[in-house]
């Protein structure tokens, strides 16, 4: 097995769902819903659709530590600032495959983010594919996402001359899937042709909704509630594994070269142990890449968007230090992405408010002690409820609900504790893709505010739909060219 970098821990080779009741021995110290139900649990009042919002709402009125049951399944969530801290020492924590996670092995398999610690693929594929993501690396992307954005701006100009509200999520979605595709694969899958989704988009999310799906079914009653989804999910993993084969077929036809991902899943061999990534493993991580390399990112571009159109003053300090930062600048180069110091704020106060990966789960590499208090056996898990952390009072003050990008000022983020603020998880199993989707959203946002007024479609209310990841809901704005600033070539 490949060991350049400590593993993420070995504990609790458990796959498959481990109910709380089984882990921690003094269940009865965390607090759960008031009304119980016997079978059914902890269900008044929630729906299957939210189960994220539902928790966040209750996270509020339970404390920083609470549990829920439904359908004979315990889950621990932890949300406090304390408490997460304590579950981000990797000495004592590790990455948990479980809840949602676990649902996406059918089509993830061992790929990066589903393998379980101890799958030695997963140190593999770190360590082949780490460099993909180096400063290096990223300045290679960059005129890719340049030429992904300018088709995006084409399309929004269209919208634009037309009067017409654009489709938010619909657009970044389309614009995260080309980043991704064409930076990692050099594939093309020409969304901004198309009218509707590319089949491979309806598919991913097909899968991600129906691995959320079987978190809310009754184990017992899943054969029967969940027929019709699992055939349409079996069709949806062939379609993403057919998709993915002919990536990987073109580049084979091809030959590499590009120096991008999928030239180093097919390519390199392990610095140390010289072994290779299997084309089994191959298939997993580009799907795993297509997926985890697109959805979250636009998810953060379209809350940003959404916030910056109903905060005019947040809009107008942000275009300012585009036009000051950029200047006339036809092409902004990779360096002067990171300059925009405000508008990177702005995303992170947008991934504060909605982490569009809205949980990570943590498991006890050993028998431990949770904040001093909750005894845990080797491999119980919790699930770190970003939402709720994000929103600590304690952590973020009483006005914690709202919107306000200057928390991220460098002084206001050194007087907060640390761990308060995780929309990338921690530890060894974090975000690897982190610097790319920041990159790439704030280069984004910097050329949308450079070149139009944001203007929400009156009367919207936000509305968030889950699928494990978080997305605005019907989402539409409309968009007034601006005069200034607008740079000639992007
Ligand atoms: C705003 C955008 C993004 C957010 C909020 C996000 C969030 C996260 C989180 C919370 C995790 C840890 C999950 C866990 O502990 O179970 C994670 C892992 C991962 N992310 Fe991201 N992500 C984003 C963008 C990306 C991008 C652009 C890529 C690829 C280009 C990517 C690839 C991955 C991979 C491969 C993992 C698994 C890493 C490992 O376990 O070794 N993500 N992401």
């Amino acid at each position: 097995m490949a060991q350049t970098t400590e593993p993420a821990g070995t504990a609790g080779r458990v796959s498959g769902f481990r109910s709380a009741e089984l882990g921690w021995p003094r269940l009865e110290r965390i607090p759960h819903p008031p009304r119980r139900l016997p079978l059914l649990g902890d269900v008044l009042g929630v729906h299957p659709r939210t189960p994220v919002q539902d928790s966040v709402a209750m996270a509020a009125r339970l404390g920083p530590i609470f549990r829920r049951r439904a359908f004979g399944k315990e889950f621990v969530f932890v949300w406090g600032a304390g408490l997460t801290a304590d579950l981000a020492d990797e000495s004592r924590f590790a990455k948990h495959v479980g809840v949602g996670v676990a649902n996406l092995r059918p089509v993830a398999g061992d790929g990066l983010f589903t393998a379980y610690n101890h799958e030695p693929n997963w140190q593999l594929a770190h360590d082949v594919l780490a460099p993909g993501f180096s400063r290096e690396a990223m300045g290679g992307y960059h005129p890719l996402m340049l030429d992904v954005a300018r088709q995006l701006l084409a399309h929004w100009d269209e919208g634009e001359r037309a009067g017409t509200a654009v489709d938010v999520p619909g657009d970044m979605t389309k614009l995260t899937l080309e980043t991704i595709a064409r930076t990692g694969f050099g594939h093309d899958f020409g969304s901004f042709e198309r009218d509707r989704p590319h089949p491979f988009v309806t598919a991913m999310v097909g899968t991600l909704a129906f691995a959320q799906r079987r978190n809310t079914v009754p184990v017992a009653l899943a054969p029967l509630l969940l027929r019709g989804a699992e055939r349409r999910n079996a069709a949806d993993t062939a379609l993403l594994n057919s998709t993915v084969d002919e990536v990987v077929a073109a580049r084979a036809r091809d030959g590499g070269g590009q120096g991008d991902l999928l030239d180093r899943m097919l390519e390199v061999a392990h610095p140390a142990t010289g072994e290779r990534l299997s084309a089994e493993n191959i298939r997993r991580q580009v799907i795993t890449f297509l997926v985890a390399g697109h959805e979250t990112t636009s998810g953060a571009l379209s809350f940003a968007l959404h916030y910056l159109a109903q905060h005019p003053a947040v809009l107008a300090r942000a275009q300012e230090e585009v036009d000051r930062v950029w200047g006339p600048t036809g092409e902004p180069g990779y360096e002067q992405v990171a300059k925009l110091r405000y508008v990177r704020r702005v995303l992170d106060e947008s991934l504060r408010l909605w982490p569009t990966a809205p949980g990570f789960a943590r498991e006890a590499r050993e028998d431990t002690v949770l904040g001093g208090v909750h005894p845990m056996r080797r491999g119980a898990w919790a699930l770190v409820l970003a939402g709720a952390l994000h929103r600590d009072p304690e952590a973020w003050g009483e006005d914690a609900e709202e919107f306000d990008p200057d928390r991220f000022a460098p002084q206001a983020v050194r007087s907060r504790p640390a761990h308060v603020f995780k929309p990338f998880g921690t530890g060894a199993r974090a975000c690897i893709g982190r610097q790319f989707a920041l990159h790439e959203a704030t280069l984004v946002l910097g050329l949308l505010l450079r070149r139009y007024d944001l203007l929400p479609e009156p009367g919207y209310r936000l509305k968030v739909a889950e699928r494990l990841t978080l997305m605005p809901q019907g989402l539409r704005l409309r968009l007034n060219r601006r005069s200034a600033g607008t740079g000639a070539g992007a």
